[in-house]
């Protein structure tokens, strides 16, 4: 890699330890990617995650001096009040994330403790260069938002936040950014449920390629950000267009010749989600909100639920903020009321909800089953307007696997 007179210094530590070990892991990472040289980053986005390997590392950046010099927003863990205070969590996970909390603090990171940042105020704009991990956050901003990243780790975004620098490489370059494949969508793609599951469905047969989705879609930001975190659990694709909807789409298709045509048939997405879907019978709890819910799915959850009470807990993820807003919304007091908890700051895939081990729970989230099974969460997928009827006791024997 080329390196500026800046860039040679800072790995000679004229910014301190942390700063020079952080440009050092770049370049490396630069070097095995045959990048030609660094770009400016004005935005980072860290999954941290309150495990033992990461704080490591997060404490050693800050033992060497590390500051974030940009705009750089981390990913949630959980609630401390919450779950620590209710004795749900242990000592030891509780010790845990705090020591996590105050190293990405002290570095001066942003702790909105959110996987959808760009909905909290990290939100780039289109052609912009980021360095964002977690998955399906990456995926939006790519593919939504038309921002350029790669899929970082944690720690390559961390040492991006630290030196305001990233490699050029891969969904940085411009011909990396065509679609690589065309996805024909024979059913139309409406509710955010049906997001999720072409997502779903879709990755395998995408495999490492930039799809282009070609089909009827009526699209939301949620049902976007459902699709990314489908495609980014059951596959990888942190790039996705969708004609008509997102805005590299067009762009996407010149230049690309003849390429490879797939088609996701009515068919397969009837067999992923009779795959997917499990009974609703015996549920003993519901967690929405992974990725993180937005006001507006809080809003329809609170509709949907008209002053009636569930008879199973709902547990609902946002952020903080949003969590906030609900609070001293009338809203908040009737979703109290209806036995909804609305949480900030927390991911389900944390070991904070062990003392849900073994229960019947629901979500409308194949990420969220996917991930917690290793945990022995027994998750059910169904869509919300399922999962609040079987909470509410009126769909106890809906079971369509
Ligand atoms: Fe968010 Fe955790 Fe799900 S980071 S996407 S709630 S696994």
């Amino acid at each position: 890699m080329r390196l500026t007179e800046r860039e040679n210094s800072i790995l000679r530590g004229a910014e301190g330890e942390g700063a020079a070990l952080a440009m050092e892991i770049l370049a490396g990472i630069g070097e095995a990617m045959e990048a030609d040289v660094f770009v400016p980053v004005a935005r980072a986005h860290v999954s941290l995650s309150n495990q033992e390997a990461d704080l490591w590392f997060a404490e050693k950046m800050l033992a060497g001096g590390s500051r974030a010099r940009i705009c750089a927003t981390v990913n949630p863990g959980f609630d401390i009040d919450y779950f620590g205070g209710g004795g749900f969590a242990s000592d030891r996970n509780v010790k845990l994330t705090e020591r996590c909390r105050a190293a990405y603090k002290e570095m001066g990171f942003i702790l909105n403790f959110t996987c959808t940042p760009y909905l909290d105020g990290n939100l780039p704009r289109l052609g912009e260069n980021v360095a964002f991990s977690e998955s399906s956050a990456t995926a939006f901003v790519n593919s939504v938002v038309g921002a350029r990243s790669n899929p970082e780790s944690a720690q390559s975004a961390l040492c991006s936040a630290i030196v305001g620098l990233t490699p050029r490489y891969g969904l940085l370059l411009e011909e990396n950014r065509r679609a690589s494949v065309y996805v024909n969508v024979e059913r139309e793609i409406a509710d955010e449920f049906d997001f999720s599951l072409l997502g779903w469905a879709a990755a395998k047969k995408i495999g490492r390629n930039v799809p282009l989705f070609r089909g009827g879609f009526r699209a939301s930001t949620e049902g976007l950000i459902n699709l990314g975190a489908e495609l980014n659990t059951a596959g990888r694709v942190p790039l996705f267009h969708v004609e008509g909807v997102t805005p590299e789409a067009e762009f996407a298709r010149r230049g690309t010749g003849t390429i490879r045509e797939l088609t996701v048939t009515d068919r397969e997405l009837a067999e992923a989600e009779e795959k997917l879907l499990g009974t609703a019978a015996g549920a003993e709890g519901v967690i929405l909100g992974c990725p993180h819910y937005s006001l507006s799915q809080i809003c329809l959850v609170h509709r949907r639920l008209a002053g009636r009470k569930a008879g199973i807990p709902v547990w609902i993820l946002t952020s903080a903020a949003v969590a906030a807003q609900i609070s001293r919304l009338p809203m908040g007091k009737d979703l109290k009321e209806s036995n909804v908890t609305v949480i900030g700051d927390t991911c389900v895939d944390q070991p904070c909800w062990g003392f849900l081990r073994g229960k019947r729970l629901l979500t409308d989230s194949p990420k969220c089953c996917y991930y917690t099974a290793r945990r022995e969460l027994n998750f059910s997928v169904m869509p919300l307007a399922r999962c609040l009827d079987a909470a509410l006791g009126k769909d106890a024997e809906c079971n369509a696997g």
